[in-house]
C-alpha cells in the first residue's frame, strides 16, 4: 500500500514538476498578434480588411516577409479571439467561423509554414473564450489533438469562465501535458497570472508549465497604458523578474507599436523598455499601414539584440535619477573577463518636457569594472565612449522618451580590441565575440 502511494506521488510529482519540456522559446518569442489592433471585429462585410479571417492573416503573413519583418526575427503570426464558429461541430471539435476562414485552419498553417513562419492561435481555459466562444474546458485532449491536426506552432490560453484560484492553475498544468502529448513542439503562452494577485499566482510553477504567461492587465492604445504596465511590472519586480529566462518569460503584453497612437519617442520607450524586460516582442498593427520611422523602430537590430541576449536575464528598475525619469538596466553578453555588459535605458515617464539627469554608472549598479565602452542605440554614433564608472554624466531626456544605452565592460581584454570597436559592430557581432 505504502509503496504503491510512494509511485503514485512519484508520477504525479514527475508530471506535475516536468511537464514543460518543449525545448521552446529559448529567446523571448517575436512576431504579431491580432488583438490590439483587430480585436474582435467579425463583420467582413463591413470591414473586409479589419476583419479577423483567413485574409488578414495571409496578408499579415505576406507583410512580414515583404517588409523585413521576418528577416529581424519576428517569426509568429498568431490570431487572437474570435477566428471560432459560435459552436463545436457535430463530433465536438472546434472548428474556425466557415465564412471568415473558408479554408481551414490547417490550410492557413500550410501557408504559413511555406513562408518559413509559425503559426498561433488563441483558446481559453475556461468554458468559453472572454468573447463568448468555446473554450478548452471538458476538451482538452481532443482540442490539444486538434491543434496538433492543425500544425499550430503557438498557443495563447486566455483565463476567462472561470474561477481564477489553484484549480485553474492545476488546469492550465493538464492542459500543457496534453499539448507535450502530442508530440508536437508547441509553444505555450499562459494567462492565469494576469487572473489573480501575484503573491496567488504561484510564479515558481511558470517556467515549469508554461513558456510565456501574461502578467497584468490588457495593453490599451496609449502612452499611459504603456507607462501604467511598467509601473505594475517595477513595483513587483523582485518577486516576478527572477522566474524569466531561456524557455519561459513574462509577458507585458502586445508592442502597440506603428498604429499611429503612440510619439516616435513613445514608440523608442516601448521597444526599450520591451527590451529591457526580456519581453516577447508580439507587434499588433496593420502592417500595411505602419510608417516608415515606426518599422525601423520595430526592425532595429540593436535594440532587438538586447531583447533577444543569450542570457535571458529580466532587467530591473534600478533608480529614480529625478522626479520623471527611472533608470532601467540589463545584464547581457557579452561577458568580459567574469564582468556582464548592460542595456541602459533612461526613461522619461511623463509629460512636462525635457529633463536632465546626472548620473554615474556606479549610481546604477555598473561597479564589476572601473570603466566600460558605451553606445547609444537609436543613434549614429561611430565610436563608443570610454566612460568611468565613477564619472558623472548627463542625459537629457525628452518627455515620454528614452534614451537607450550599451556598455561593454572595458577590461584589458577590450581595450586590445580597441581598434575593432565601432557602434555598429558593437551589437552585431560583440566585436567578435570579444576579438
Ligand atoms: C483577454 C486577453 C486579451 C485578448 C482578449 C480576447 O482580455 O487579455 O489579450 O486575448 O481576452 O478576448
Amino acid at each position: 500500500m505504502f509503496l504503491s502511494k510512494l509511485f503514485l506521488f512519484c508520477l504525479l510529482y514527475v508530471k506535475y514538476t516536468n511537464s514543460l519540456e518543449n525545448g521552446l522559446a529559448r529567446r523571448p518569442p517575436m512576431g504579431w498578434l491580432s488583438w490590439a489592433q483587430f480585436g474582435c471585429a467579425t463583420d467582413c462585410k463591413k470591414s473586409p480588411n479589419k476583419c479577423i479571417s483567413d485574409k488578414l492573416i495571409r496578408r499579415t503573413t505576406d507583410a512580414m516577409v515583404s517588409q523585413g519583418y521576418l528577416k529581424a526575427g519576428y517569426e509568429y503570426v498568431i490570431v487572437d479571439d474570435c477566428w471560432f464558429a459560435k459552436n463545436r461541430d457535430k463530433n465536438g471539435r472546434l472548428q474556425p467561423d466557415p465564412e471568415r476562414f473558408p479554408h481551414g485552419m490547417k490550410d492557413l498553417a500550410n501557408y504559413i509554414h511555406d513562408k518559413q513562419m509559425k503559426f498561433g492561435i488563441y483558446e481559453d481555459i475556461g468554458t468559453h473564450t472572454c468573447a463568448g466562444y468555446p473554450g478548452l474546458q471538458g476538451h482538452f485532449q481532443e482540442d490539444a489533438k486538434t491543434f496538433a491536426e492543425w500544425e499550430i506552432d503557438y498557443i495563447k490560453v486566455d483565463g476567462c469562465y472561470m474561477n481564477p484560484d489553484q484549480a485553474m492553475i492545476n488546469k492550465y498544468v493538464e492542459f500543457g501535458d496534453y499539448l507535450n502529448k502530442t508530440g508536437r513542439s508547441i509553444t505555450y503562452s499562459c494567462s492565469w497570472p494576469a487572473y489573480m494577485p501575484v503573491e496567488q499566482a504561484d510564479y515558481s510553477l511558470l517556467p515549469k508549465t508554461c513558456n510565456l504567461w501574461r502578467n497584468a492587465w490588457d495593453i490599451g492604445d496609449s502612452w499611459s497604458s504603456i507607462s501604467g504596465i511598467l509601473k505594475w511590472f517595477a513595483r513587483r519586480q523582485d518577486i516576478i523578474a527572477q522566474f524569466a529566462g531561456p524557455g519561459h518569460w513574462n509577458d507585458p503584453d502586445m508592442l502597440i507599436i506603428g498604429n499611429n497612437k503612440l510619439t516616435p519617442g513613445q514608440s523608442k520607450a516601448q521597444m526599450s523598455l520591451w527590451a529591457i524586460l526580456a519581453a516577447p516582442l508580439l507587434m499588433s498593427a496593420d502592417l500595411d499601414l505602419v510608417s516608415s520611422s515606426d518599422r525601423d523602430i520595430l526592425q532595429n537590430r540593436d535594440v532587438i539584440a538586447i531583447n533577444q541576449d543569450e542570457l535571458g536575464i529580466q532587467g530591473l528598475l534600478v533608480k529614480k535619477a529625478s522626479k520623471h525619469t527611472d533608470v532601467w538596466t540589463r545584464k547581457l553578453t557579452p561577458i568580459v573577463d567574469n564582468f556582464h555588459s548592460y542595456a541602459i535605458a533612461f526613461l522619461n515617464k511623463e509629460n512636462n518636457g525635457a529633463d536632465k539627469v546626472t548620473v554615474t554608472l556606479s549610481d546604477v549598479g555598473l561597479t564589476s569594472t572601473k570603466k566600460y565602452f558605451v553606445c547609444e542605440v537609436f543613434k549614429n554614433q561611430k565610436k563608443p565612449h570610454l566612460i568611468n564608472i565613477n564619472a558623472k554624466f548627463t542625459v537629457k531626456v525628452n518627455s515620454e522618451d528614452v534614451r537607450l544605452y550599451k556598455a561593454i565592460p572595458a577590461t584589458p581584454k577590450m581595450l586590445n580590441c580597441k581598434k575593432h570597436l565601432t557602434c555598429s559592430k558593437f551589437q552585431k557581432d560583440d566585436i567578435e565575440r570579444v576579438c
